[in-house]
């Protein structure tokens, strides 16, 4: 070790072959959909999108199933898709093909990173987080990526009235990411009221670890939290 301490991150790359169907989808649809990872180049997410329609960020969309379907639901919304692993980029950038999807781009990079390096502050209208890796053992729990300081990069990136949205069929998650939320009253605002779960809204599309949950008997918890305006200095309450 050279000193530096190493990064803990909340995935592990699989493999995983990819399909013939998506590595054609890679090589077509990548050049146009794809953005690849650059710490040192914030990105300019009008000129990204080529408008300036609110933009929302999925981290980890897994086959991408949902964010199609979120997408193709919301035209008036811009989406940044966020997912480590290719064989899901290949699959999501084929059904952007197939629903001939404008609105959506993607990175297939560490998420954290990507909300550190390249998210302007207060530049995204929305922030999904649907059924993140669980970690259910206890000494892995450092790897699970929502941590007071993922609570404070997520609301730096968020502008004021934004919301971030979190979904898991792992009960004690959904209790570890309520208690981190709510342990910030000044960044953001629990939706659903204090201590409680939110009613899953219709817009979230089933995924396809919620089928699986589901078919497991695993109750499924949606949290909704909104970004608070941020208090002028020395303001009581
Ligand atoms: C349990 S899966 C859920 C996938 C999808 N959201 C669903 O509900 O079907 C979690 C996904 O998050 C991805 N992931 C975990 N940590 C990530 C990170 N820091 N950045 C990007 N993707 C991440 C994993 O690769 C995996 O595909």
């Amino acid at each position: 070790m050279n000193g530096r301490a190493r990064k803990v991150r909340s995935f592990v790359l699989r493999g995983g072959r990819l399909t013939a169907g998506q590595q054609r989808a890679l090589e077509r649809g990548w050049p146009r959909f794809g953005v690849e990872f650059d710490a040192r180049r914030p990105l300019d997410l009008h000129a990204l999108f080529g408008d300036d329609q609110p933009v929302w960020m999925e981290i980890g969309f897994g086959n991408g199933e949902s964010l199609a379907t979120m997408a193709a639901a919301h035209p008036e919304r811009n989406w940044l898709g966020v997912e480590v692993h290719l064989p899901g980029v290949g699959r999501l950038l084929r059904r952007i093909e197939e629903l001939g999807l404008e609105n959506v781009r993607l990175l297939r990079h560490d998420a954290v990173e990507v909300l550190e390096a390249m998210i302007p502050p207060g530049a995204l209208a929305g922030l999904l987080l649907l059924f993140p890796d669980p970690w259910p053992k206890k000494r892995h729990h450092k790897r699970r990526i929502v941590q007071p300081g993922f609570v404070e990069l997520a609301a730096s990136r968020l502008r004021p009235g934004a919301l971030f949205h979190a979904a898991t069929d792992w009960e004690p998650y959904a209790e570890w990411i309520l208690e981190r939320f709510e342990a910030r009253p000044d960044l953001f605002e629990n939706l659903a009221g204090a201590g409680k779960y939110a009613e899953r809204p219709e817009t979230r599309p089933l995924t396809k670890f919620e089928a699986r949950g589901r078919r497991l008997g695993h109750p499924v918890h949606d949290l909704l939290f909104r970004r608070l305006p941020r208090r002028p200095e020395g303001a009581e309450g």
